[in-house]
């Protein structure tokens, strides 16, 4: 089983250590217990989909210590501060751009041009934030489908041996999810109901924010249609070989002639790692198609071949 610790100072400094080496750390926030990892570090995000079970990578949110950190990871405008002048420390997490040169793995944004950022109000996450001095990604520690964790028992019955550490803050005060706010596009759209109330998103924005999906400006919800990342050219699955034209994405050590490959030595950890990274790259070059080796249907793999799958539907 997961080491359940308290947060006392040696606590912390192993929890920020195991972080910057890569290790999954869930700890407590005002919301819920999040499952973080370093978000700048591809394969430590990879590893929180691998120990959800998630089917699919969704977008993850990046949690950091202050607003100013978020204005060198994303667009950050008149109205984004507006709200973090406000309502952070706290439950309100909000979509941006990213920037130009962003340093978070694309896998954090599921291949999207947008990140999730929110400021936590729980002492125990912002000592870890500090002194990880790294930025944070965190989705709720439960496996995929179940509910969200509100105490450090809860992840551990959830996760098992999954994490290298669980840190105890005791019932998480807020108990709900933080309230997602998409500030990406022209209207302000809520996501995700949550901690902190619409109303008081409205009143700080001094304009109406919208429901995902009602408008046709308004973004959609990332389990939508439409709002995956696919690459501008066709892709094709299960492929042997290149056709003319084609960039061949291979996996495994059986891929001689393989324009990129995700994993060599065929660890899907280190597939999802390498995925979007490789289909941006082959997207920017000369090809007139992307042909992928088959990937297993077990662990990651499956929620690589997902989204391979809606990018091969594109
Ligand atoms: O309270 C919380 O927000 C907790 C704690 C740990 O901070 N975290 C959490 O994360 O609930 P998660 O991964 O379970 O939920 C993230 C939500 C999802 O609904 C996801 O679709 C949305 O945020 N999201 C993340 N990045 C996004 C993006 N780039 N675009 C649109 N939605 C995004
Ligand atoms: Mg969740």
């Amino acid at each position: 089983m997961s080491r359940i610790v308290p947060i006392t100072p040696e606590m912390l400094d192993e929890a920020a250590r195991l972080l910057r080496r890569g290790a999954l750390v869930a700890f407590p926030t005002e919301t819920v217990y999040g499952l973080g990892a370093d978000a700048t570090d591809d394969r430590a995000v990879a590893r929180i989909f691998e120990a959800k079970d998630r089917p699919r990578f969704n977008p993850l949110i990046v949690h950091l210590t202050e607003a100013g950190a978020a204005k060198e990871l994303a667009r950050f405008d008149g109205r984004a501060a507006a709200l973090a002048e406000r309502f952070w420390p706290g439950p309100l997490t909000l979509v941006l751009r990213r920037s130009a040169d962003c340093p978070l793995s694309p896998l954090v944004s599921a291949g999207l041009d947008t990140v999730a950022l929110r400021v936590p109000a729980h002492d125990g996450a912002r000592s870890l934030l500090r002194m990880a001095g790294v930025p944070v990604a965190a989705p709720s520690a439960n496996r995929a489908g179940q509910l969200s964790p509100t105490r450090a028992t809860h992840v551990q019955e959830a996760l098992a041996n999954r994490v290298a550490l669980i840190l105890d803050g005791g019932p998480c005060p807020v108990g709900v999810e933080s309230t997602v706010v998409d500030l990406s596009s022209t209207r302000p759209t809520l996501l995700r109901p949550g901690g902190l109330p619409l109303e008081d998103i409205e009143a700080a924005l001094d304009e109406p924010v919208a429901l995902a999906g009602t408008t046709p400006d308004a973004p959609k919800s990332p389990g939508m249609v439409g709002s995956h990342y696919a690459p501008s050219i066709p892709l094709r699955m299960e492929a042997r070989e290149a056709r003319p034209g084609e960039a061949l994405l291979g996996f495994g050590p059986d891929a001689a002639g393989a324009t990129l490959n995700l994993s060599p030595s065929g660890d899907l950890v280190e597939a999802a790692a390498n995925l979007f990274h490789h289909l941006h790259i082959l997207d920017q070059g000369d090809y007139s198609g992307i042909a992928v080796m088959a990937i297993p249907e077990r662990g990651l793999g499956r929620a690589i071949n997902d989204r391979l799958r809606r990018a091969a539907a594109a």
